[in-house]
C-alpha cells in the first residue's frame, strides 16, 4: 500500500473531540498516540479527552435532546440513509484507516466499513416505524393506550475489535429513536470513529445528537456521567469484567443498560456433518477479525470419528494464510491489537501445550515488529487446559472430542459465558433438539457466521444483556408510557 495515501487518509481525520457539532482540542490541550499495531510506530496524535470534555458533551447532548426527540422520524431516517451512503462513498479511506490502526487486512476492514454502514440503512428503515397500542381494557370501561420515546441522553462505549460496526449498531438505532449520545470510543482505535463523526456532521446531523470523546483514561472520562442524572442509559460492547463495573455504576441512577460482553464461543461438529462445510465454515467463525471477535469460535467440540480429519485439514487451511500487515497484497491474518493480547493468546497456547495438547499448526509469535501471533490448530486439549473457559482473541483453535450429543451439550454449556455457538450435523432432529438445549443468545446452524443488522445480537449469562441490530435492536433506545384513558 502506498505510504501516500496513508499519509493522506491520516491527515483527513479529525484529531479533537467532537462536541456540539465542532471540532475542539481537549480541556487542558492533552493529546495521546494511535500505534499501528502491525509496526508498532505512532500514526498520529488525538486529542486526549477529560472529565470536563465529557461533561460539556453531555451538555450539548441534554441540549439536543428535546428538539432531536421531536424531529420527525422520517428525517432522522433519511439522516440515516445519507450516512449510509456516504460511507459507502468513502469505503476505501475508512478501511484504511481502520486496518491502520487495528490491523484487521484490508478487505476486512472494507467488509466492516459495508456492515457498518448496514446498520444505518437497517435503522434509516426502523426509525419510522416507531409504534404503540390501542386497545379496550379488559373490562370494557376505558381504553389503554402505549406509547414509545427516547431513553434520553445515551453513553454509547465502543470497543477496539470492530471500530466502525460496534459504533453504528449503538448510533444507528439511537438516533433512529430520538435519543442524542456521547461516544467513547475505544483507546486503541478512535480514527475510525472520529472519520464517522465527521461523515455524519457532513450529512447534516444536528449539532449536539452525537458528541465524541476520545481518551486514555476511560474510567475518568466516563465516572461523571455516570454521576449525571441527565444521563439515561449505558450502552457497552466489550468484557464482562468492565460491564459488570459498568452495571454497577449505572444503578447509581437506574439506567437502561445494554451490555455486548464477552463469549466463549463452542463449535460442535457431529459425524453426520458435511465435513467439507464445517472446515470451511471454521476458517470463518475462527480466523474473521484475526480471532479477536466475541462471537470467534473459542473451542471446537468435535466428534470423536471425525475429529482427527477435521484438525488436521483446518491445521491445514490456517497454515497456508498469508499472515502480515493488513495494507499489504493478499494477507488474511493481521496483528493482534496489541502486545498484551498477543501475551495473553501465547500464555493460552503454552498453558495447553503445558497441559498435554500437541501443535499441530503454529503455536507462536511471528516476526520482531508489530504483534503477529501464528495461525494455530492445538489438538488433544485437555479438560483443564484455561483456554476452553477463557475468551482467546486470537487466532488459536483448539480441537477436542466428543462421544455423544449429550456430552457435547454439556460440553457447550459448561460456561459462565452464553453468546453464541455453532452446530454442524446434517441430522434436522439433532439440529434442533440441539438448538434448544444450548444456553446460548445466538446459533449458527451450519454456519460460522452469525453477524447481520437484520438480526438480533446477544448474549445470556455473562455474555450480556439487552439486542443490537434487528427489529429488537431499537426497543433499547425507547421507553414504553401506559396511559389510562377515561372514555
Ligand atoms: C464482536 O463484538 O466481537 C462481534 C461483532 C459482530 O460480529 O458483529
Amino acid at each position: 500500500m502506498d505510504k501516500a495515501a496513508e499519509k493522506r487518509v491520516l491527515d483527513s481525520v479529525p484529531k479533537g473531540v467532537f462536541i456540539a457539532g465542532e471540532w475542539r482540542d481537549a480541556s487542558g490541550g492533552a493529546t495521546f498516540d494511535i500505534e499501528d499495531p502491525a509496526t508498532q510506530e505512532t500514526l498520529c496524535a488525538v486529542a486526549n479527552g477529560t472529565p470536563a470534555d465529557a461533561i460539556a458533551a453531555l451538555d450539548a447532548a441534554s441540549a439536543a435532546q428535546a428538539e432531536w426527540a421531536a424531529t420527525p422520524p422520517r428525517d432522522r431516517g433519511e439522516f440515516l440513509r445519507r450516512t449510509f451512503q456516504l460511507m459507502n462513498d468513502r469505503a476505501d479511506d475508512l478501511a484504511l484507516l481502520m486496518t491502520l490502526e487495528m490491523g484487521k487486512p484490508l478487505a476486512e476492514a472494507k467488509g466492516e466499513v459495508t456492515y457498518g454502514a448496514e446498520f444505518f440503512r437497517w435503522f434509516s428503515e426502523e426509525a419510522v416505524r416507531i409504534d404503540g397500542r390501542w386497545s379496550m381494557n379488559p373490562s370494557g370501561a376505558g381504553r389503554l393506550l402505549t406509547m414509545k420515546q427516547p431513553v434520553g441522553p445515551c453513553l454509547l462505549i465502543t470497543p477496539w475489535n470492530f471500530p466502525i460496526a460496534m459504533g453504528t449498531r449503538k448510533i444507528g438505532p439511537a438516533v433512529a429513536a430520538g435519543c442524542t449520545m456521547v461516544v467513547k470510543p475505544a483507546q486503541q482505535t478512535p480514527l475510525s470513529m472520529l472519520m464517522l463523526a465527521q461523515i455524519m456532521k457532513e450529512a447534516g446531523l444536528p449539532a449536539g445528537v452525537l458528541n465524541v470523546v476520545p481518551t486514555t483514561k476511560a474510567s475518568d472520562v466516563t465516572g461523571p456521567l455516570f454521576d449525571d442524572e441527565r444521563l439515561r442509559k449505558v450502552s457497552f460492547t466489550g468484557s464482562t469484567p468492565v460491564g459488570k463495573k459498568l452495571m454497577e455504576q449505572a444503578a447509581k441512577h437506574v439506567l437502561r443498560v445494554s451490555m455486548e460482553l464477552g463469549g466463549n464461543a463452542p463449535y460442535l461438529v457431529f459425524a453426520d456433518a458435511d465435513l467439507d462445510a464445517a472446515v470451511e465454515q471454521a476458517v470463518i467463525a475462527k480466523m474473521r477479525n484475526i480471532g479477536e471477535s466475541c462471537v470467534a469460535a473459542n473451542r471446537f467440540h468435535v466428534h470423536e470419528s471425525v475429529a482427527d480429519e477435521f484438525a488436521a485439514r483446518l491445521a491445514q487451511r490456517l497454515g497456508s494464510m498469508k499472515v502480515g500487515r493488513g495494507t499489504e497484497e493478499g494477507v488474511q491474518v493481521g496483528p493482534l491489537i496489541d502486545a498484551v493480547q498477543r501475551s495473553k493468546v501465547a500464555e493460552l497456547v503454552d498453558d495447553a501445550v503445558g497441559k498435554g495438547a500437541k501443535v499441530l499448526i503454529g503455536g507462536e509469535p511471528v516476526g520482531d515488529r508489530g504483534y503477529f501471533y501464528a495461525p494455530t490448530v492445538l489438538g488433544g486439549i485437555s479438560d483443564d487446559a484455561t483456554l476452553l473457559r477463557e475468551e482467546i482473541f486470537g487466532p488459536v483453535a483448539p480441537v477436542k472430542t466428543f462421544s455423544t450429543e449429550e456430552e457435547a451439550v454439556r460440553a457447550a454449556n459448561a460456561s459462565e459465558f452464553g453468546l453464541v455457538a455453532y452446530v454442524f450435523t446434517s441430522d434436522i432432529k439433532r439440529a434442533l433438539r440441539v438448538v434448544e438445549a444450548l444456553e446460548v443468545g445466538m446459533v449458527g446452524l451450519n454456519r460460522g457466521l452469525v453477524s447481520n443488522p437484520a438480526a438480533e445480537f446477544g448474549g445470556v449469562k455473562e455474555s450480556g444483556v439487552g439486542r443490537e441490530g434487528g427489529r429488537e435492536g431499537i426497543d433499547e433506545y425507547l421507553s414504553t408510557k401506559y396511559v389510562a384513558v377515561d372514555l
